[in-house]
């Protein structure tokens, strides 16, 4: 089949790539020259591993095509997927700006019939928008084309992309549109192999899936957060809480880890846009908003531990931060919880050194440049580095070398006695007492530290 991927940034990027690599001739339109030639290039404007390699190889073998031009793709295709930004407004709603852009592009080159699919995380309403601006484009040049609009959300994990477009848990197609259902369903065919994992639904379904699955995660981890505070003041460990009840299937072991708080280019986003649908529609989102407050609370939680062990005024002290990246596997900043916790203890006279394996370029980006020059906050080479003469460590990111490091050399370079904030709880509070360090967990039995 021949598609148009429109916006190349991470959704759009992944998506076209590979719908490419199961044959299809994809069109990958973006309106940043830079990122284009860049891609044309085979230079990637985000890191997600194996992305690389397939785009090289489809754009070598003639199937992935990028252009800052929709006309170049308009010909040849009837399919469009829109996969531009939504950012949040002022309020936390979603802005529909680019995507309803997008439309009016597509409505102003298409020369027959289309079907046009919504990538981009949308609120519900919004095929219906795309559906009237194509429109209005067609009949600003006089043409009155047949144009389906069909919600397909992403359910992409950052780090795990490709393995999750590949074999996805489920592919949701949203449309009230016969013939678009069947083009979908050719298009996704090749996904199906071993089972039916699309599951087809109204286009305002569709469109609300995609919240709720990313609210109904959001919300496990924000719960799982509240019950670690409360073990922490009833000397309870939660991660055997964690294991006790992950054990129940209808819990189950995933998203309930305890944590320095969810970040990221999605949940944070999507909460804040769901609780903005409730409001405009005079629904009270009681839940969303404790979700949302929890997590706030829970990228102060580092920053709180460290004030209580080494006082308000952090000047002349130093902290060794592993981990920058709102996750493992990537080297997106955006919602980090390192960044509240790095402002917080800069802002509190202390110096950081930080560490993380592919992030720093992001990070000196995020953080202001005097604090840079005046090395009140330096990146370092090596995770060790990072801990050099540092009054404590502080992990954030769960990055895999810092799940089990030298716990002799970070004595030796942690001043003495050696302490850890351990935000991911990563480490065995119990062996790290024998090794006479001070840890501080999230919910663990912070007793021993005293
Ligand atoms: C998420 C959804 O998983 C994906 O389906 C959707 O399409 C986009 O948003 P992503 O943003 O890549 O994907 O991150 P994810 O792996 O889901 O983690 C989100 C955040 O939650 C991270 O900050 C992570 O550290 C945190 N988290 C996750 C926890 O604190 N505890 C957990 O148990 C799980």
């Amino acid at each position: 089949m021949k598609l148009a991927v429109i916006g190349t940034g991470y959704v759009g990027l992944v998506t076209g790539a590979c719908f490419a690599e199961m044959g299809n001739s994809v069109w990958c339109v973006d309106i940043d020259a830079e990122k284009i030639e860049g891609l044309k290039a085979g230079r990637l404007p985000i890191y997600e591993p194996g992305l690389d390699e397939i785009v090289e190889r489809n754009a070598r073998e003639g199937r992935l095509h990028f252009t800052t031009q929709l006309a170049d793709a308009a010909s040849a295709c009837d399919l469009f997927f829109i996969a531009v930004g939504t950012p949040p407004q002022e309020d936390g709603s979603a802005d529909l700006h680019h995507v309803l852009a997008v439309a009016r592009q597509i409505g102003a080159v298409i020369e027959r019939d289309a079907i046009v699919v919504d990538k981009s995380t949308v609120p519900v309403g919004t095929a219906e928008l795309v559906k009237a601006e194509v429109e209005a484009a067609l009949a600003a040049r006089g043409k009155s084309l047949a144009v389906a609009v069909v919600s397909n959300p992403e359910f992409l994990k950052e780090g795990a992309a490709i393995e999750d477009f590949m074999r996805p848990d489920r592919i949701v197609v949203g449309t009230d549109d016969e013939r678009a259902r069947s083009v979908m369903a050719e298009l996704y065919a090749p996904f199906n192999r071993s089972h039916q994992r699309v599951i087809y639904m109204g286009v305002r379904d569709a469109e609300m899936t995609k919240y709720a699955a990313n609210a109904m995660l959001a919300t496990k981890i924000s719960f799982m957060n509240e019950i670690a505070t409360l073990c922490e003041q009833y000397d309870v460990d939660v991660e055997k809480v964690r294991i006790g009840i992950g054990s129940d299937s209808r819990i189950g072991y995933h998203f309930i880890y305890p944590g320095a708080g969810y970040g990221g280019s999605c949940f944070p986003k999507d909460v804040k846009a769901l609780v903005q649908m409730a409001r405009r529609v005079g629904v009270e989102p009681l839940v969303l908003d404790a979700v949302e407050a929890r997590n706030a609370a829970q990228k102060q939680t580092l920053l709180n531990k460290i004030v209580a062990r080494f006082g308000e005024s952090l000047a002349g002290r130093t902290f060794g931060v592993w981990g920058l990246a709102f996750k493992p596997g990537t080297d997106d900043m955006r919602e980090a919880p390192s960044i509240p916790l790095i402002t917080g203890l800069i802002e509190r006279g202390a110096c950081v050194k930080a560490y993380d394996p592919v992030a720093i370029a992001n990070a000196q980006k995020v953080f202001p440049q005097d604090w840079q020059t005046e090395e009140r906050l330096i990146f370092t080479t090596h995770q060790y580095g990072a801990l050099e003469g540092a009054d404590a460590m502080v992990l954030v990111t769960e990055w895999k070398p810092f799940r089990h490091p030298d716990f002799e050399a970070v004595k030796r370079l942690l001043k003495s006695p050696a302490v850890i904030f351990d935000g991911r709880n990563q480490y065995d509070p119990e062996a790290l007492a024998r090794e006479g360090i001070v840890y501080y967990g999230i919910g663990r039995r912070n007793r021993l530290a005293q």
